[in-house]
């Protein structure tokens, strides 16, 4: 019935993550709340740690994606599953180094990369930079000269791959801000550039070829082109690949029609791929990375509001309002992204009723749930809104200056809070009269 097997409904008829009754952590800690089962998130850590070891011998690591969920605790729970981290921006990076993150499994990704990021990324010691682009190119050989260091760095690829998802999460194509193209030669050229440079050491390729995705045919197909140019590389240049980073993108369930594909076949999957290429092209097999993010945090998550004034405007719509919205969970608004909801106080109640769940910001777009078939709902009730443990807190804003939720982490029954409900000071303490 739910999307994710860790919710269950207790005698009292009450939605449970974990092991804790959601009624009682509204109660505690107020609403809207993010609550992340930490049980579940490192469940999810382990399967892609033990998929790499059962189908590719060990010989990689999976990369926790921090943009989906990122927070010094997240960061600390990934470590201690040993997964390496993919790093964004150098807010990423910085709350990486406070949580005391190895930063030789740190990997640092972005398609602009500032110069003080670069320098941040570069003194900290990053595993791997990721390299979008020939003017972050040459500003890493720099900096690396200057901490006389020699950086080792990836290129992140266009494999021209047009994954069946959401227009504005494709980026596999030639046509993406992310990468360089290999159709047209600029992939090859740049590695080629970067092979003369002297303090830059290239050490492997990247792709990611779009997010939620359901199809295991991409990413083999990805897999494939990828190990194809590696082969390429050492035919041409006598380059030696040693890692290939396959990206995240791996789809989850948010509502009942979606069938994500189990995350170790696709392992599974791949690694026949790049074994079978490797020997095709005489290449060595690479070390192999990948970085989901959604399908290792979203699950995890749960978003739990309180229900306010409730419309029913006849024959047109039933509008019930929560006291969150478009600042906690920007998805519907960007993406037209759908969810599934549960009345946490009353959660074994039949699905009867078709309303719109609206937010409270100034907006006629702001919603969580649309024209969806839901639970009879009254003022005062607590909505559990479900699967938003990725892409919610990493992307909410203080629009019309709403603190953003705290987060809560549960854990065998335990509770406690991992990010701190903003304030009305928060919210004006970088103000300047
Ligand atoms: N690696 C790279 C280079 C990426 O660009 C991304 C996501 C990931 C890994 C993680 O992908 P995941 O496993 O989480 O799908 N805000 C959008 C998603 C944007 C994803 C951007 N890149 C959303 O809410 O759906």
């Amino acid at each position: 019935m739910f999307v994710s097997d860790n919710l269950s409904i207790n005698e009292k008829n009450h939605l449970v993550i974990g092991k804790s009754d959601t009624v009682k952590l509204a109660e505690k800690y107020g609403t809207p709340l993010y609550v992340l089962d930490d049980d579940l998130f490192r469940k999810n850590c382990r399967i892609y740690k033990q998929a790499i070891e059962k189908f590719y011998e060990g010989n990689g690591l999976a990369l926790y994606a921090s943009k989906a969920l990122c927070c010094i605790h997240v960061c600390k729970t990934a470590a201690e599953e040993g997964l390496g981290l993919d790093v964004v921006s150098g807010g990423e990076l910085y709350t990486a180094i406070k949580a005391g993150f190895p930063m030789d499994k740190v990997y640092f990704h972005g398609n602009n990369k500032t110069p003080d990021e670069i320098e941040l990324a570069v003194k900290s010691g990053v595993s791997h930079i990721i390299v979008d682009n020939i003017y972050e190119l040459e500003k890493i050989n720099e900096t690396a000269k200057h901490e006389g260091v020699i950086q080792k760095i990836m290129f992140r690829i266009k494999p021209g791959i047009d994954a069946h998802t959401h227009d504005f999460i494709r980026t596999g194509q030639i046509d993406s801000k992310f990468g360089v193209a290999l159709e047209n030669g600029e992939a090859f050229e740049i590695i080629k550039h970067a092979m003369k440079l002297e303090n830059v050491k290239v050490d492997g390729v990247h792709c990611h070829i779009g997010s939620q995705i359901f199809d295991i045919d991409p990413f083999c197909l990805a897999a494939e082109v990828m190990m194809n140019f590696i082969g390429d590389l050492k035919d041409k240049l006598g380059l030696e690949i040693e890692k290939l980073n396959l990206g995240g993108g791996f789809g989850i369930k948010y509502v009942e029609s979606d069938d994500p594909i189990p995350y170790d076949k696709y392992i599974q999957s791949v690694s026949e791929v790049i074994k079978s290429t490797a020997s095709k092209r005489n290449v060595k097999v690479p070390f192999i990375l990948m970085e989901p993010g959604r399908s290792i945090s979203a699950p995890a998550g749960i978003t739990l509001y309180t229900v306010g004034g409730i419309k029913d405007i006849k024959n047109v719509r039933k509008y019930v309002s929560v006291d969150g919205g478009m600042g906690d969970n920007p998805r519907y608004i960007l993406y037209g992204s759908k969810y599934s909801a549960v009345a946490a106080n009353h959660a074994s109640d039949p699905y009867d009723e078709v309303v719109t769940v609206a937010g409270k910001c100034c907006e006629s777009g702001d919603i969580i749930l649309e024209n969806e078939k839901l639970q009879k709902l009254n003022v005062g009730d607590t909505l559990a809104v479900l699967a938003t443990g990725a892409y919610n807190y990493s992307m909410a804003s203080n629009y019309n200056r709403i603190p953003r939720p705290a987060i809560v982490a549960v854990s065998d029954g335990n509770d406690k809070i991992i990010v701190k409900r903003e304030t009305y000071d928060d919210i004006i303490m970088n103000d300047v009269e």
